[in-house]
């Protein structure tokens, strides 16, 4: 699988122009529109920004801004799965490192990308919160401890190299 972050949004920019008339003069309502649009396109393209600073009364730089600011906030599309391998210290010093290489190795992405297949997006997160289970990762908002290669490979569907 190679990386690709040139996906259309899930509704046409049409759709995304009628949610935002919606929300026409209302300024404080610029989180709420942002997370319509990313609701139903799947993420907020970069090239709505300048619509909807037009139709709330905002500048565009304050639009990006908070699209920019909200790490749940996306302006590139995302995979159908979001895996997070946890890079929190008790994941580190029990191989987390080793499970992100072999995760990037079987997706065949880097951190911050999505699949070809748009299937999946590969991101860390600094500790999801079951260092017991060390190392861990999540895919969605499944959690899988005690990661080792055998789980990696069944997890995303290939044979285990040694
Ligand atoms: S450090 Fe990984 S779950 Fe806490």
């Amino acid at each position: 699988m190679t990386k690709l972050q040139q996906k259309k949004p899930k509704i046409s920019m049409k759709q995304i122009e009628k949610i935002i008339t919606e929300y026409q003069g209302k300024k404080w309502a610029l989180i709420p529109l942002v997370q319509k649009i990313q609701e139903q396109a799947g993420y907020i393209p970069p090239e709505t920004i300048p619509i909807i600073a037009r139709h709330l009364g905002l500048f565009p730089a304050q639009v990006q801004g908070v699209v920019t600011f909200y790490a749940q906030l996306y302006t590139t599309p995302r995979g159908n799965n979001v895996v997070r391998v946890c890079r929190g210290t008790a994941c580190h010093v029990r191989g987390g490192k080793s499970i992100l290489k072999l995760v990037k190795q079987h997706l065949g992405i880097d951190e911050g990308e999505t699949t070809e297949d748009m299937e999946y997006t590969l991101e860390t997160v600094a500790c999801i919160g079951v260092c017991a289970l060390a190392p861990n990762l999540m895919i969605n908002k499944e959690t899988h401890g005690n990661m080792n290669p055998k789980k990696v490979a069944r997890l995303f569907g290939k044979s285990e190299k040694e």
